[in-house]
């Protein structure tokens, strides 16, 4: 301690921070990592413990700063040099026309204005300084006027940089003042309340909260676990430097290392800023973080100083809001669904409700803890939540509007589609009718055999099958494969052409591969991927269905819980007939079809798009055999993204990611 430093030391500790600002820097703003994770946390570790051993070498700059440091007691204040202020609302097309109309004509310009339109990060705003191209202060935006000081919890944030990138730092200005949006990811943000949920403590609303509640923490130490991100969109001001659009000022931005949305439709007319928001909209569920809207903003600077601003907000920009991802409305009442494998659903009735741009009437409660502990009752008015294509949730009752009218509710206790006792488990949340021969069940069984990943038979949809099993023309899966032309033409809302159809459809699906045959069969906990792993073992499904629990369980991937269950299902002799009748109505089983090698093993792939020479499913079908993992979302953990033709965003959230991009050719080739 103290005294003199060995000189290799001080090397040391300055190369280390070079590096670790410039590893930085590839990660967050280009996206280009050179070294793996693992490679980056080494090098943090090997610093953080020099700067303990020799602790005049400590710096505010270092990137050690990213662990956090020792709780503030309060934050202090800090004066915005630049008010930062709010930004108006459009909720329609048409706002967005008459804003620019307003622009026009505050401008006294008829031609087309430049815009540059940029997704709303739903998160919370920061300002950051930097003086010299070094991050002196960090606060929020207050009232505007005023913020709270919190550059210890900033420092944390791995995308922001303690030192802006410039030759040698001669190329930063004296001072800039940047602004962005922290916030936190979709995954990062179930992980947090996860983790508080096993801590007992109560989670996080939403994402935003999530962030909010972190930036404010007096420990950052704690808001480096946190994992926040950020992007920037805009500047305070900045000293020796003059740009003449906002998109040029974004560029420059990042090549100072500030990672900007790589979504921001630059320089467009106010057509294409209407088409943009089109694309956002469709784009919003599959984004790994939350955004609110879009931000408009006219993008020369010159225009946006004439344009000024008013006490509130600048002129020269607007937020076009999405509409809202939760609404309140009226719980009328909850219905008991009864799955495939007898699970008994609680699901609310809701007065109808627009949510997120779409009307929402059924919430799923879970089970019967999730309404106890939300003590959701009939009658309540509740917050309800649609979150990307998931099933429309319950977030919580809003109480204050009780009236005490409210009734409590109770699990049945018989099975509401077969009337036979029901059971629930000693440690387990699910209530179960335990009658295999439950109509509810066969129903469900019956539409998961019929369904893409299993035997895929076209015309035969949910609706036809409940009435095929209220007629009593199925008992079970097997019964599709004996179905009659002329009977089925007799049913109601079934013509002669779409009976021959049906009828043509399952005849054309007699053959069928064994893994996908062992998937249509339902048995419970055996998915696409564990029945790809059964049909692989086993060369018949006599030979599975012979094979003890002990066997199953020594089966590389398959667990304890899905063994007991493949055994289970084999001893039932009901399921045996089943099969046997299936066997008896025509249905073959191709045993040679799976070959599965581990030619991709370990490679995650996401498909998009419509594929040429084969269907989305084919393609699943053929990568797993290989030993690839398919995803249906993109994430840094993904290795290829195959792009079809009329791609999703799954695209342009590869290319974001730099994940790499293959087409149907190079998959092929893959795979030969
Ligand atoms: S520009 C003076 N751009 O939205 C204009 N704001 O409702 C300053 N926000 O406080 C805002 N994403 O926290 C701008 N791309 C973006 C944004 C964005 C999110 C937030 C920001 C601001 C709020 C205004």
């Amino acid at each position: 301690m103290g005294g003199t430093i060995d000189p290799a030391v001080v090397v040391e500790v300055e190369s280390l921070r070079k590096a670790l600002h410039h590893h930085n820097y590839r990660y967050h703003v280009l996206d280009d990592p050179e070294i793996s994770d693992a490679e980056y946390d080494r090098m943090l570790q090997r610093l953080i413990r020099l700067e303990e051993r020799h602790p005049q070498l400590a710096r505010a700059d270092s990137p050690s700063a990213r662990v956090g440091a020792p709780a503030l007691s309060r934050f202090g204040t800090v004066a915005h040099s630049h008010t930062m202020l709010s930004l108006d609302n459009a909720f329609n097309d048409e706002d967005i026309l008459e804003f620019d109309r307003r622009v026009k004509r505050q401008l006294n310009r008829d031609e087309e204005i430049v815009y540059t339109a940029e997704p709303k990060m739903d998160g919370v705003a920061v300002e950051l300084v930097y003086e010299h191209g070094k991050l002196v202060t960090a606060s929020t935006r207050g009232d505007g006027v005023t913020g709270e000081v919190i550059t210890a919890n900033v420092c944390t944030i791995g995308a922001v940089p303690l030192v802006m990138q410039a030759e040698g730092l001669a190329g930063a200005p004296a001072r800039l003042e940047v602004r962005g949006e922290v916030f936190i990811g979709i995954d990062a943000f179930k992980e947090l309340n996860r983790q508080r949920i096993r801590h007992e403590l109560p989670p996080f609303a939403n994402p935003r909260n999530a962030a909010a509640g972190s930036l404010r923490q007096l420990d950052s130490r704690i808001t480096a676990r946190r994992l926040l991100d950020i992007f920037f969109y805009g500047i305070g001001i900045v000293t020796d430097a003059v740009f003449e659009s906002h998109w040029q000022l974004l560029q420059a931005l990042k090549t100072w290392g500030f990672p900007i949305n790589p979504l921001i439709r630059p320089q467009v007319a106010i057509r294409k800023v209407l088409a943009f928001y089109r694309e956002l909209s469709h784009m919003r569920g599959q984004l790994p973080y939350d955004i609110d809207g879009m931000v408009v903003k006219v993008d020369s600077l010159a225009l946006q100083q004439q344009l000024g601003a008013t006490t509130r907000s600048p002129r020269w920009a607007i937020a076009y809001k999405f509409a809202a991802m939760q609404e309140s409305t009226v719980l009328e009442d909850i219905e008991v669904q009864v799955g495939r494998t007898g699970v008994l659903t609680p699901v609310a009735h809701l007065k109808p409700i627009r949510v997120g741009g779409a009307t929402v009437s059924r919430a799923t409660l879970h089970n019967e803890d999730e309404i106890e502990k939300k003590d959701i009752r009939i009658g309540d008015t509740v917050l309800v939540q649609r979150a990307g294509d998931v099933i429309p949730e319950v977030v919580k009752v809003i109480a204050s509007l009780r009236s005490g009218a409210e009734q409590k509710f109770f699990m049945p206790k018989t099975c509401p589609a077969c009337g036979v006792a029901v059971l629930r488990l000693k440690g387990e949340a699910a209530t179960r009718c335990v009658n295999s021969s439950c109509p509810a069940q066969v129903k469900e069984r019956i539409k998961h055999f019929a369904s893409k990943g299993a035997f895929d038979i076209d015309g035969l949809g949910d609706k036809l099958v409940e009435q095929l099993v209220d007629n009593g023309l199925l008992n079970s899966y097997a019964d599709i494969f004996d179905l009659d032309e002329a009977v089925l033409s007799g049913l109601e809302r079934m013509g002669t052409k779409s009976a021959q159809n049906l009828i043509r459809a399952v005849e054309g699906r007699k053959r069928i591969s064994f893994s996908r045959f062992l998937y249509a069969l339902g048995i419970r906990h055996v998915g696409e991927h564990g029945a790809m792993l059964l049909a692989k073992h086993f060369s018949s499904i006599e030979a599975l269905s012979e094979c003890s629990q002990e066997d199953l369980t020594a089966i590389e991937g398959i667990g304890p819980v899905v063994a007991e269950s493949v055994a289970g299902f084999f001893r039932q002799q009901k399921n045996r007939a089943i099969i046997q009748q299936l066997m008896e109505n025509g249905v073959q089983v191709d045993y040679e079809a799976v070959a599965i090698t581990d030619r991709l093993a370990g490679k995650t792939f996401v498909l998009t798009g419509t594929l040429k020479t084969m269907t989305r499913q084919q393609a699943k079908e053929v990568l797993v055999t290989a030993g690839a993992t398919v995803s249906s979302t993109v994430s840094r953990n993904t290795d290829f993204v195959v792009a079809g033709d009329a791609p999703g965003s799954k695209l342009d959230r590869a290319r974001q990611l730099g994940v790499t991009v293959i087409d149907e050719q190079s998959l092929r080739d893959m795979l030969s």
